[in-house]
């Protein structure tokens, strides 16, 4: 039924979780997936309260290093994938809000399903879900899968 998974990753554990059991599931459907990572946008620095606007230089080597970073994470999980047997693009993303770039990518992609962990980098809190999946099943008008 599912062909087609978006499967974000913030590269934590608990993140890793998801990953490997989103890349079981999708063998076992022979589904394809997407991995996405979303690093941060360069906000500026602040001075006295006011937000200084961004030196492009400087916001240039922020966002070139988070692109690095994310496609790293992906790199791994790619090949996680094509060990397995599994299609799988990488997508890296420059956001303040993972969730909202994770459902337009869904979107773009046209994905019928989004597989995420439960929690991610700031782990098992008391929170019921982290504040990325939380946001997403808000939102997402797709079928999420949350990992436990
Ligand atoms: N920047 C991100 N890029 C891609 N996926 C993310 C990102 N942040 C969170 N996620 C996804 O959301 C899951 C839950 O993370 P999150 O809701 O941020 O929980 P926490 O509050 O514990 O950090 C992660 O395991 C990951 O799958
Ligand atoms: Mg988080």
């Amino acid at each position: 039924m599912y062909k087609h998974i978006l499967l974000p990753t913030d590269g934590s554990k608990l993140s890793a979780k998801a990953v490997r059991q989103a890349v079981r599931f999708a063998q076992s459907i022979g589904a394809k997936l997407t991995v996405i990572h979303v690093s941060a946008a360069y906000r500026g620095m602040m001075d006295e309260g006011f937000a200084v606007p961004a030196v492009s230089a400087y916001r240039k080597r922020f966002e070139e290093q988070g692109i690095k970073h994310s496609k790293l994470l992906l790199e791994g999980v790619k090949s996680a994938a094509q060990a397995a047997g599994v299609a799988c693009d990488g997508v890296a993303v420059i956001s303040d809000f993972p969730y909202d770039a994770i459902i337009k990518q869904a979107k773009k992609a046209k994905c019928d399903l989004i597989m995420m962990a439960s929690h991610g980098r700031k782990g098992l809190s008391s929170l019921l879900l982290g504040s990325e999946t939380a946001k997403v099943l808000t939102h997402s008008t797709i079928p999420v899968l949350v990992v436990r």
